[in-house]
């Protein structure tokens, strides 16, 4: 699989009934083991429910529920087999396939109405069949509203057939596309919106004399208007992405303004140390309403509120990436301006917001390449939004160390202040970092002097230290 994972874009993996759960798992596991810009698209046929509401919502968490799609012919049973209580299943012969049927509807009916919660909850995509055409729903209450509706009109036989007959059932929605559709006579809707909802209806097989068919109306508007908030959503978050940008921009300033000050500090060390300040006072606003903006989108994200792709798209991985490199250095002065280190332990491991590291995935995931081109200046960010957090913790092991009395922690965070030295020089030569890192009375600037009194001082002791 890693062979194909390597020389292919995209990957399609399928499978019928039981298979159909174990491709989802395959696709699960090479979701989580490949971050790579492979696509893998899931598609199942039949396929029995595979996860509980938290396996549902860790998917929608990930921004995976793109990936599956399930096909579910109108009354194949096997997809909603499991919504029967388990216990229910000692009572029932298969031989009796009259009473497999009744109790999966009856159940059926009882979680579609909110009066029982099933321990299964559909994820991803779910295309619905009929012989009349095909509805695409990814919201999970609507799809067991509309798994219930379909199979209403059913009998016993149909469900077991049609588990088998997807071959057929898709060879006809091929056609629908293609064939000239109208409406029955006397019922055409008044706007698009109602045909798009009538026209769904006909296709789910429910006619409008049956009794489910103001449900399973009602059911497909709220999918549909779903759809359209997700759209609406993204939009107005554009709208605020431009409102608030005018925040970062004079966080910019603070910067560019510190890196002209006679004091040499840089900006992090500026805001770290800023008195009672107006602007510094301002700076901070910003920055906590640059993160509100920030977290209320990935709280969206996460309920499904925007769209699929949201999360690759070049405008927004694009300002997620440029807002963590100017305002992480400041939630990281302020971390330790605060003494959180002391009470939390410090930033990298325990202090930063989860936001940044979905921005860092987002980041990665769209820009692969593992050379940078070469600069010929200074970088107007430090490429590295954690590199203050990573001088900060190399100035406590020069103080630590000094104390610590067990060799093998002694040389441990040698070896640490060691490395991070020589990432820190391999940045500064490549020029990722801005020029704020290298003023006069920069904590990295003091990192340099404390790191190298220490060597000179370990050298006196024992001059084979290099
Ligand atoms: C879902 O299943 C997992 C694993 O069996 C379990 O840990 C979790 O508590 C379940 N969640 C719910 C909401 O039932
Ligand atoms: C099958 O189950 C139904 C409902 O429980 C019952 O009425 C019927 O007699 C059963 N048929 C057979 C052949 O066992
Ligand atoms: C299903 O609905 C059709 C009309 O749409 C009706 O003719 C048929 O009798 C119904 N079948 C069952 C099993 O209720
Ligand atoms: C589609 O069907 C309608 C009525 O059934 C007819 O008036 C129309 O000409 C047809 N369109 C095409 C492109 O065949
Ligand atoms: C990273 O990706 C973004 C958005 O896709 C693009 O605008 C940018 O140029 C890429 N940067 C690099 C260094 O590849
Ligand atoms: C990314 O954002 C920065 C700052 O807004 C802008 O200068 C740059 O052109 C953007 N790049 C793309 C590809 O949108
Ligand atoms: C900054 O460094 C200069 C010497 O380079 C020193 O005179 C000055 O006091 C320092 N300022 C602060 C705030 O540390």
């Amino acid at each position: 699989m890693v062979d194909i994972m390597n020389t292919s874009k995209s990957i399609v993996i399928t499978g019928h009934s039981i298979g159909g759960a174990i491709a989802s798992l395959l696709t699960l596991w090479l979701l989580c083991r490949l971050q790579t810009i492979c696509s893998v698209i899931c598609i199942t046929f039949g396929s029995p429910m595979l996860g509980n509401e938290s396996f549902s919502r860790a998917i929608l968490q990930k921004r995976w529920a793109g990936h599956f799609c399930h096909v579910v012919s109108q009354h194949d049973i096997v997809p909603r087999l499991f919504f029967a209580p388990s216990c229910s299943f000692q009572f029932i012969s298969y031989e009796n396939k009259t009473q497999l049927f009744h109790v999966v509807l009856d159940s059926l009916g009882v979680v579609s109405r909110g009066e029982c919660k099933s321990s299964f909850c559909p994820s991803g995509s779910y295309l619905f069949c009929t012989n009349k055409g095909a509805v695409c729903v990814d919201n999970g209450m609507v799809v067991i509203k509309l798994l219930y509706f379909t199979l209403l009109n059913s009998s016993q036989s149909s469900s077991l057939e049609d588990h088998l007959d997807y071959a057929d059932f898709i060879r006809k929605v091929q056609w629908q596309f293609i064939e000239n559709r109208s409406f029955m006579e006397g019922s055409i809707p008044k706007s698009s919106y109602e045909a798009g909802i009538t026209l769904a209806l006909d296709s789910l097989g429910i006619a409008s004399h049956e009794v489910n068919f103001a449900d399973a109306k009602e059911a497909l508007k709220k999918a549909k208007k779903l759809g359209r908030t997700r759209n609406l959503n993204s939009a107005n978050l554009a709208i605020g992405l431009s409102k608030i940008n005018p925040f970062r921009a004079q966080i910019e300033w603070f910067k560019a303004s510190c890196d002209n000050s006679a004091e040499q500090m840089g900006y992090y060390d500026s805001f770290k140390q800023r008195g009672a300040s107006k602007r510094g006072f301002k700076v901070n606003m910003n920055r906590i309403k640059l993160a509100q903006f920030w977290d209320s989108l990935i709280d969206k994200l996460e309920a499904n509120e925007l769209p699929y792709d949201f999360h690759k798209r070049a405008k927004w991985v694009n300002a997620s990436q440029f807002y963590k490199l100017v305002v992480e250095p400041l939630d990281i002065a302020e971390y330790y301006r605060t003494g959180m280190h002391l009470v939390k332990g410090h930033y990298m491991q325990h202090g930063r917001e989860r936001r940044y590291k979905i921005f860092d995935k987002w980041w990665k995931t769209e820009n692969d390449t593992d050379n940078p081109t070469a600069r010929s200046r200074f970088a107007s960010s430090t490429q590295d939004s954690c590199f203050w957090a990573r001088v900060e913790e190399a100035r406590d092991s020069l103080i630590k160390v000094r104390a610590e009395g067990d060799a093998r922690k002694f040389l441990k965070m040698l070896e640490d202040v060691t490395k991070f030295d020589q990432y820190a020089k391999r940045l500064i030569e490549n020029k990722e970092i801005s020029q704020d890192v290298l003023a006069k009375n920069s904590s990295y600037t003091k990192f340099i002097e404390e790191w190298k009194d220490l060597q000179s001082q370990l050298q006196l002791l024992q001059p084979q230290f290099p």
